[in-house]
């Protein structure tokens, strides 16, 4: 059984004690009510990662994750972090291509493909994002951009990848932080073609999950679990309180 993975991305808010006291409260407010195939994943702040990881200690079913890295082990890599710092400071998983690091800072599908490589490599599970803009999506280029995005972007990987280790998450790009969600069908026509493609380019593409994200909230978040292929959501906005979170993750 593929169980859905609840993300979190917390983007650059909440110092450590806003992200601890989120997490606790977070863990409170599911309690024992975490469904069995169901995971939560939170994202916070590089800063924040050891005292998030310290509230969700012992907790089964929560892991941490990094919202970025640079593939390489150490070096003179100024304001980088390597995949090892993540997994030393408790990081099971690390999203790669996230939109605000393709649009905003301008990363390019040959970098994101040697993230996905070298993070699979050293041991940390990856998210890769993926989504059209939406003067795409209005001509007509869905099909393209993501096929394009996930061929790259998983071009440098072992096609026998475990499912435990490769996630996607198609966020279409005019989605994130507007308050818009793409409407249900088109979510499972993305996911549809995104899940073909999987199979094609690993073996175990079946299994691999693939998150929706683009303004998840808890009133929508019901309906998008339960359309084919959808195995999990990655949320921003809705993410950041934990009452908001907790309904989310049990919807
Ligand atoms: P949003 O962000 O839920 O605020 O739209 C999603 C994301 O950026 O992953």
């Amino acid at each position: 059984m593929i169980k859905k993975l609840m993300a979190a991305n917390w983007k650059m808010y909440k110092t450590w004690e806003e992200a601890r006291q989120t997490a606790r409260e977070l863990v409170v407010a599911i309690g024992h009510d975490l469904p069995s195939d169901r995971e939560v994943l939170l994202i916070p702040p590089f800063t924040a990662l050891q005292g998030v990881g310290e509230m969700l200690a012992g907790q089964g079913g929560y892991f941490l994750g990094g919202q970025n890295f640079y593939p390489e082990a150490e070096g003179a890599f100024t304001g980088e972090i390597s995949p090892g710092q993540l997994t030393d400071a408790g990081c099971r998983f690390a999203l790669v291509g996230h939109s605000e690091r393709r649009h905003v800072l301008g990363e390019k599908d040959e970098l994101l493909a040697r993230k996905v490589a070298f993070g699979l490599e050293n041991k940390l599970g990856i998210i890769l994002c993926i989504g059209e803009k939406i003067d795409e999506r209005k001509n007509g280029l869905v099909e393209e951009v993501l096929t394009r995005q996930l061929e790259k972007g998983l071009g440098s990987i072992d096609r026998n990848v475990s499912a435990k280790d490769l996630s996607i998450a198609y966020e279409p790009v005019w989605a994130i932080g507007t308050g818009e969600t793409a409407d249900n069908e088109d979510i499972a026509e993305a996911h549809l073609l995104i899940r073909k493609k999987l199979k094609d380019l690993t073996d175990q593409g079946e299994q691999i999950r693939i998150l929706y994200g683009g303004s998840v909230k808890p009133d929508n978040c019901a309906g998008i679990i339960g359309l084919d292929n959808v195995d999990g959501v990655l949320v921003g906005g809705a993410s950041l309180k934990a009452d908001s979170f907790s309904q989310i993750v049990l919807a």
